[in-house]
């Protein structure tokens, strides 16, 4: 695979190269969420630049009038008054384009659409991009069972690597809910890859290559490990959904689910890395409830499970406060537009109290 000048950008990463390397992205990440592809950037100053320059590209080579569309616009201190306006904008100069060189306009779907634009509009800075991801690439295709609170799938999957899990070692998530660490986990171990249930946007786009598609997948991945991975939740409907998400993500073979608290359960071996994402807002839990949780759950970890690693996922700023254990470290990430940390405690018998 060509994939080339990668480099970390605000809310991304770009990279150059080829098809391949675009459907091999698609197919293959774990933890984006699209991948886009660039058409355009130009200056805009207010609305009659943006038609005109998103008029420009030639759609009709990109893809075909029979397909329907969506513009999606995202701005940051923006000269354009209207975010509205402008999307109407661009989707007017991209149908009115067709019009030109076809004779005939492509229909909008904003539900269901087979070719998404989006735009970017950074200062006076735009930039116009073919989405060839399609649905966000967190949809894996195989979910079904929701639970409370599912995390998505892409966040779940750069939490566990975040937390340098390596498959021969023991994994553990005590409130599994839907069980996506866990199949997140168990996919990694297996080099599953994450899109080989699923459509992707470029299948719509003119010029796709379905023999390079087709060798794409066939590529696959090479390790073979057998991962031991344990979940346990307290609600019976937690663990019916993780089991059915499990099974349609074809990994439950690899996986012991079992109905237990996390302030009793034991540890499933001597030592291994421990991920949970307790609940957190009113949805799921009063935050005084929390409050009184996170000690007795502070001192089950610190009872049960010396040698593990263990991380923990929340929104709730509180926790290192009132867990009392000193966490080694805490990442900050973001669930949607909500602050969150992963929270590491390395739990040794007898240190570490606050
Ligand atoms: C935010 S959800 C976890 C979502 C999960 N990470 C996912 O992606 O599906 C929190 C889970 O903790 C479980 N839970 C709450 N209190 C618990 C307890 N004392 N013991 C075990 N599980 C508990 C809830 O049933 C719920 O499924």
């Amino acid at each position: 695979m060509k994939g080339e000048e990668a480099e970390v950008v605000p809310g991304g990463v770009a990279f150059s190269g080829d098809w391949r390397a675009c459907y091999a992205v698609n197919l293959w990440s774990r933890v984006a969420s699209r991948v886009l592809w660039r058409v355009s950037q130009f200056e805009v100053r207010n609305e009659h630049e943006l038609y005109a320059a998103a008029r420009a590209p030639d759609w009709g080579k990109l893809f075909g009038v029979e397909r329907t569309l969506r513009v999606n616009v995202t701005a940051q201190k923006s000269p354009l008054k209207s975010l509205e306006f402008a999307t109407l904008r661009i989707k007017d100069a991209v149908c009115d384009r067709f019009r030109d060189e076809a004779g005939r306009r492509p229909d909008v779907d904003r539900a269901r659409p087979d070719v998404r634009v989006h735009a970017f509009l950074e200062g006076s800075r735009a930039t116009l991009y073919l989405d060839t991801s399609g649905e966000p690439l967190f949809k894996r295709g195989w979910r079904s069972g929701a639970g409370d609170a599912p995390l998505r799938e892409n966040l779940a999957a750069g939490i566990v690597m975040l937390t340098g899990w390596r498959p021969d070692e023991p994994l553990l998530d005590p409130m599994c809910g839907a069980g996506t660490f866990l199949a997140e986990a168990a996919a990694m171990a297996r080099a599953r890859a994450p899109g080989a249930k699923r459509a992707f946007g470029f299948e719509k786009l003119k010029g796709f290559d379905s023999k390079v598609w087709k060798q794409v997948r066939e590529e696959g991945g090479v390790v073979e490990k057998s991962p031991r991975l344990y979940g346990s939740d307290n609600d019976p409907k937690a663990i019916a959904a993780a089991r059915r998400n499990l099974a349609e993500a074809g990994v439950e073979r690899w996986v012991k689910l079992e109905r237990a608290d996390v302030l009793e359960r034991e540890a499933p071996a001597p030592s291994g890395v421990l991920i949970a994402n307790p609940p957190y807002g009113e949805r799921m839990g009063s935050p005084e409830a929390l409050a009184r949780f996170y000690p007795k759950l502070g001192d089950s970890l610190k009872k049960r499970f010396p040698g593990w690693r263990c991380y923990i996922f929340t929104a709730d700023l509180r926790l290192p406060k009132l867990i009392r254990l000193e966490p080694s470290a805490r990442t900050p990430l973001w669930n949607g537009a909500l602050e969150c940390r992963l929270y590491r405690f390395d739990i040794v018998s007898g240190s570490h109290r606050k």
